[in-house]
């Protein structure tokens, strides 16, 4: 099976990333920054001192602003040798919105475009939260380690309730901060690739990880239950939908990575310009145009000030067709292998139950170390 290359490349950003910097903080999130770099340093040396732990709300298909965001990455760290679980967040799914929606499909769907954009079953245990109780259990007592202030504030949660349109907030959207901690703590993940938005998810966990420590800390040992989490600063690129904003499924601005070679050629001719015919890569200025000559340049691992040089006087009919051809070779081979895993939904579910079991045994193995630190196992 061929996959595309995964490299690290430079992170681009976004108006909304920058607003939630501010709450954030700025020195925080260089202080992030800066020890990033110094994980990726100790990653090159050695990628065994790691476990890693992401995950997706399974809501709808990837495109391309999500390979070229997260999923890459992922498969560059599951490739360096970095021991890898990602999660298919199916509770996390209910947390905004009244239903599951077709789940069964969605999960398989998902799990099909990891697999064929190069996660690898073996190394990596693919996995979701319906699956693993023990992994549910944890936010009993991690809820207890936090206050209801707290959760009033996480700047996500805040987030998230303002893009659901002023509908009340649930329970779970509330806490589902302490459920993301459970994900990333009950595996003892030390690593968390993830974007600015989910940061403070990060600083929730660690700070759970505390907490249970001061409460329950085990006399018998120094070494804690948890360890502290650390955020990897995703090393991805922020590309933009077809109409120059955040590629989003609502929008139907994306490039979906399991989209025929005629629907990406559609949507491309549908995609924003401007009135400006000669083609340059000015992101600042042009940000639509720009974003299309990026895209083409990512996938070809060209440079984007080169591209838009050669297409010049062509116009934005000459970037479409460019852009629209490099999309459809990069992504042959993998809608090819997609389309394969989704015509064998047996083998698809074989892969997700040896996941579950991998992850299953973690979570039991950890729980247990839980209960006995809070002295509850009387039988
Ligand atoms: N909240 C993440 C998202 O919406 C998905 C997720 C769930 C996750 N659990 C996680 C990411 C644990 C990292 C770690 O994309």
């Amino acid at each position: 099976m061929t996959t595309p290359d995964a490299r690290p490349v430079t992170t681009a950003d976004d108006g909304a990333g920058a607003a939630l910097a501010d709450a954030i903080g700025e020195a925080s999130l260089r202080a992030t920054q800066a020890r990033s770099e110094q994980i990726e340093a100790q990653i090159a040396k050695d990628p065994s001192e790691f476990r890693m732990l992401t995950g997706d709300r399974p809501t709808g298909d990837l495109h391309l602003g999500h390979y070229f965001g997260t999923l890459a990455n992922r498969v560059r760290l599951q490739n360096l040798g970095v021991e890898t679980l990602v999660l298919i967040a199916d509770y996390q799914v209910i947390t905004d919105r009244d239903g599951v929606g077709p789940i069964e499909e969605r999960v398989l769907s998902l799990l099909a475009d990891y697999l064929a954009m190069g996660i690898d079953p073996v190394r990596t245990t693919i996995f979701c939260h319906s699956a693993i109780p023990e992994l549910n259990q944890l936010m009993l007592p991690f809820l207890s380690l936090v206050t209801e202030a707290e959760l009033h504030r996480n700047p996500t949660v805040k987030s998230e309730l303002e893009a659901t349109g002023g509908r009340a907030m649930s329970g779970l959207l509330l806490t589902y901060p302490v459920h993301q901690a459970a994900d990333i703590l009950f595996c003892k993940a030390n690593l968390v690739p993830v974007g600015k938005d989910q940061l403070p998810h990060v600083e929730q966990s660690r700070l759970i990880a505390r907490r249970f420590e001061e409460r329950y800390g085990r006399a018998h040992s120094d070494r804690p239950v948890f360890p502290a989490p650390d955020a990897l600063l995703s090393a991805g690129v922020a590309v933009l939908g077809t109409d120059g904003h955040k590629m989003s499924k609502s929008r139907g601005n994306t490039i979906d990575l399991g989209m025929s070679a005629d629907e990406t050629a559609r949507r491309i001719k549908r995609a924003v310009t401007d009135a400006n015919r000669h083609i340059t890569y000015d992101p600042v200025d042009r940000p639509e145009v720009s974003n299309l000559v990026l895209l083409a340049a990512l996938l070809t691992e060209r440079d984007p000030v080169a591209i838009a040089h050669e297409i010049g006087d062509g116009g934005g009919k000459q970037l479409k067709a460019v852009v629209t051809e490099a999309i459809n070779s990069f992504l042959a081979p993998t809608r090819a292998r997609r389309a394969e895993l989704l015509a064998d939904p047996g083998y698809l579910r074989g892969v997700l139950a040896d996941g579950n079991a991998r992850a299953r045994e973690i979570a039991v193995a950890t729980l247990d170390e839980v209960l006995t630190a809070m002295h509850m196992t009387y039988v």
